[in-house]
């Protein structure tokens, strides 16, 4: 980043999820149910990024996610960096990891699937982590990274 200034405010405290592929802001944004949060959220997309091109962050004030969160997160922003925020300072960096199995959450990509028809939980084996592969438990179709969508 250049150092003129930020480009999204720091925060005091909380949660900075940053390296979010741009095009996938949103449904990280959906997948935490942070339209319901009461607390300051700032984000921002399309910024620069030295590894992705375009990023997109998300700074979520006096929130610290736990295991099923980061989970999430790990399923549609692989590559993202969980930046714990302390009296303005960044006093953790966590790399998410992708869980190896999803149960509900995201879709399976075959149309023909069950899953797609009946209503049942989806369920996938994690069988590539980068980029991610979902074997469906049911049809044994692979939805790759690119495919996934938010149940
Ligand atoms: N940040 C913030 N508020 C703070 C401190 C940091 O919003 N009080 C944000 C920064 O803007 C940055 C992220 O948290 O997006 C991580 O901060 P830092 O580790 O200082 O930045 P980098 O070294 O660029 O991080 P990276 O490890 O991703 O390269
Ligand atoms: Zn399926």
């Amino acid at each position: 980043m250049d150092n003129r200034a930020l480009q999204v405010s720091a925060i005091k405290e909380g949660t900075v999820i940053d390296h979010i592929p741009a095009e996938r802001l949103f449904d990280v944004i959906n997948i935490l149910g942070l339209f319901n949060s009461l607390e300051m959220i700032t984000f921002g997309t399309n910024l620069d990024s030295k590894q992705l091109g375009k990023k997109g962050i998300i700074k979520v004030a006096n929130r610290f996610f736990q295991g099923e969160e980061i989970d999430k997160i790990a399923l549609i922003a692989p590559h993202a960096k969980l930046n714990i925020i302390k009296d303005y300072e960044v006093i953790e960096k966590r790399v998410v990891e992708t869980p190896s199995e999803i149960v509900s959450i995201v879709k399976c990509f075959n149309p023909k699937c069950i899953t797609n028809h009946e209503k049942i939980k989806t369920r996938f084996s994690v069988v590539s982590n980068k980029p991610i592969e979902l074997k469906c438990r049911y049809c044994e179709k692979i939805t790759y990274e690119n495919q996934i969508e938010i149940v």
